[in-house]
């Protein structure tokens, strides 16, 4: 039976090579003014070479004040559509699609000076972060939309919203870290608000058939935060927005490592369920766009489930190509060993520190193949 990874898939105007896709990965790669160092576009072009349909880009800030960490791009300056222009075509030369992750940190941003959420929470930089003024909320769907018609500009094929991961919107929609109690907080439709407003500004900076898609969490996994039935609610509100892809993942910085985002659960068989495949069968039961499911997918076997069963439309790695760029490529020439990579977390060490994006249980240096 032919391997339905390898058909191509019709992602609103976009027409993929296959169900695969790069999840966004953080590859520490930016500059101090958020452009591009010179070592991503061979990383990038690699990937596209390597076969994967969509390569989603690293978290990319739409403003320097909502930046997670060091070494991450940001997209808040003109400079960024020249910046890129060439990288994405080089990317689409090199048979790939490329959407850009933008991102906002808020309360998780690593450096306490800039970190603020909905709420005051200690975050990720360790200090308790700053509440976000109502003044403040109104400017940020207006940073993202300025970000969204930048990337068409520079010919990116659609842009992320980064929802998940206990990031700003994120933020707002978890009880966890949202304790307002103005039109942002308290019910699910307050909490989700910040992300309908972000959703709408990018759909009003953009042309009508741009792909906009979203990365949400399909749960928190912490006690009290936002759950599978919101989770649903809100795919099926971004939904009847007209949004092309929903991306489901999972987790908060605090769920812990067998329950955050980047798990360090290896799936040990191709019939073993991946981290959120049984909210993936019930959200896109619930929802009539199509859905990119990530998170410990490892088999070629357990992808074409996946997509056989119906629990998604697009498969989604990260840590699987930090180590392997051409995996794709591997399966498709019916080497169909499992991912070599061990889900170590090792690959955030050099991310962090400006040494790039590769794999440390491999000693595999940074790419610098081009196409
Ligand atoms: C080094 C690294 C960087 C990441 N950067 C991002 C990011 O920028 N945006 C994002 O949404 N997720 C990011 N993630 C999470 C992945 O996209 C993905 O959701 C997670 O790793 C689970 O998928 P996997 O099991 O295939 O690795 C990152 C993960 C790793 C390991």
């Amino acid at each position: 039976m032919a391997s339905p990874l390898f058909e191509p898939f019709q992602l609103g105007k976009l027409t993929l090579r296959n169900r695969l896709v790069r999840s966004a990965t953080h590859e520490g790669l930016g500059l101090p003014d958020g452009l591009p160092d010179a070592k991503l576009p061979p990383l990038l072009a690699r990937l596209a070479s390597g076969g994967v349909g969509l390569i989603i880009s690293a978290h990319t800030a739409v403003l320097a004040s909502g930046k997670a960490s060091d070494y991450q791009l940001t997209f808040d300056q003109e400079a960024c559509v020249e910046a890129w222009r060439p990288i994405v075509a080089n990317v689409h030369e090199c048979g790939g699609k490329i959407i850009l992750q933008l991102a906002h940190a808020g309360g998780n941003a690593r450096h306490a000076a800039i970190a603020a959420g909905p709420s005051p929470f200690t975050g990720a930089s360790g200090a308790v972060c700053r509440e976000l003024t109502l003044a403040e909320i109104a400017g940020i769907p207006a940073a993202f939309a300025a970000a969204a018609a930048r990337a068409e500009r520079a010919g990116f094929d659609g842009v992320q919203l980064h929802a998940g991961h206990g990031y700003l919107i994120s933020e707002f929609l978890s009880p966890v870290y949202n304790h307002r109690g103005d039109a942002y907080g308290g019910a699910f439709e307050n909490r989700v608000r910040l992300l309908l407003e972000v959703c709408d500004a990018v759909r009003g900076a953009v042309g009508p058939d741009f792909p906009i898609l979203a990365k949400i969490n399909s749960e928190d996994f912490f006690a009290g935060g936002f759950s599978v039935e919101e989770s649903a609610a809100a795919a099926g509100l971004l939904a009847a927005r007209g949004l092309a892809a929903i991306e489901l993942s999972g987790g908060l910085p605090v769920s812990g490592p067998k329950l955050s985002p980047v798990r360090t659960v290896d799936v040990a068989l191709p019939d073993d369920p991946v981290y959120y495949e049984a909210a993936a069968r019930r959200i896109r039961a619930a929802i009539d766009i199509p859905v990119i499911l990530v998170g410990g997918i490892r088999f070629p076997a357990t992808a074409e489930r996946l997509l056989r069963d119906g629990v998604c439309d697009l498969v989604s790695m990260c840590r699987p190509l930090i180590r392997e760029p051409e995996l794709p490529a591997r399966w498709a020439a019916g080497d169909r060993r499992k991912a070599d990579c061990i889900s170590c977390n090792g690959c955030f060490r050099p991310a962090m520190t400006g040494r790039g994006l590769y794999c440390t249980a491999d000693k595999r240096e940074d790419a610098t193949s081009k196409c």
